[in-house]
């Protein structure tokens, strides 16, 4: 890692509240342990095979079919507010998926799942673990903005989890971090608090379910970004770990 690169990792970190230094994704260890494409798409900062070369609307990959049927849905009432369904983004092969609770205005806007503040900051913490944000799959339990950013209603969560169900069934991911009180809960079927469920690791499918705070929730409280960071830590050391098993 050249100087600037340090520099840019420790700050990073430091904005997460964290005063220790942890050992990096990409150390010569774990470097040694990446097949030799991935150690080259790291180093370069090349983007992950993504979903296919041609846009989205021809496309007949699975997952580019289940945007369209998304972004005309109308299963439920929040398609009635919505300027943009946001269905999710990111790498159709990634090993790690981040789910959130629901859209909010500026990914009603945009269309695009993270991009306001709470997702600036979860895009620092997937640049500190070493990652892109094209390497991952980002989505949503709830694909339309519930208003006011409310809390999702349990008959919007009945009408939109298939597609999140369906998304996770292509992906195939070796981890899910599960963002907040409602992923966690929808993801694990549990109805326990996401303080009693974080540290907990649990299957689903081929999956591991890390549930965690929101990134939302760390803006209101940064005392949860370390403990954030070690869930997303732990994430990458399931994935190391269960790729170099295989
Ligand atoms: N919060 C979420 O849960 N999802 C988003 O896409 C943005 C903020």
């Amino acid at each position: 890692m050249d100087r600037e690169l340090l520099r840019r990792h420790l700050e990073r970190i430091r904005e997460m509240g964290i005063s220790e230094l942890f050992y990096s994704p990409t150390s010569p260890e774990d470097k040694r342990a990446m097949s030799p494409s991935e150690r080259e798409r790291i180093e370069e900062g090349k983007r992950a095979p993504q979903g296919p070369a041609v846009s989205e609307a021809e496309s007949d990959h699975p997952l580019d079919e289940i945007n369209r049927v998304i972004r005309s849905c109308t299963r439920c009432k929040l398609s009635e507010g919505r300027m943009n369904a946001v269905p999710g983004e990111g790498d159709y092969n990634a090993r790690l998926v981040f789910v959130g609770e629901a859209p909010g205005a500026e990914e009603d806007r945009l269309g695009k799942p993270f991009v306001g503040r709470a997702g600036k900051l979860l895009d620092r913490m997937i640049d500190a673990l070493g990652l892109k944000r094209n390497q991952v799959f980002i989505g949503n339990v709830l694909k339309c903005r519930p208003p006011d950013n409310r809390d999702p209603e349990p008959d919007e969560v009945e009408a939109c989890s298939p597609y999140l169900d369906q998304q996770l069934d292509i992906i195939d991911p070796l981890v899910i971090v599960a963002l907040g009180k409602f992923s966690a809960q929808y993801l694990t079927g549990s109805t326990l608090a996401i303080g009693k469920l974080r540290g907990q690791e649990i299957k689903r499918g081929n999956a591991v379910i890390i549930p965690t705070y929101h990134t939302a929730a760390c803006l209101r409280f940064p005392d949860y970004k370390k403990p954030v960071w070690e869930d997303l830590r732990k994430a990458l050391q399931i994935i190391r770990e269960r790729e170099r098993k295989s």
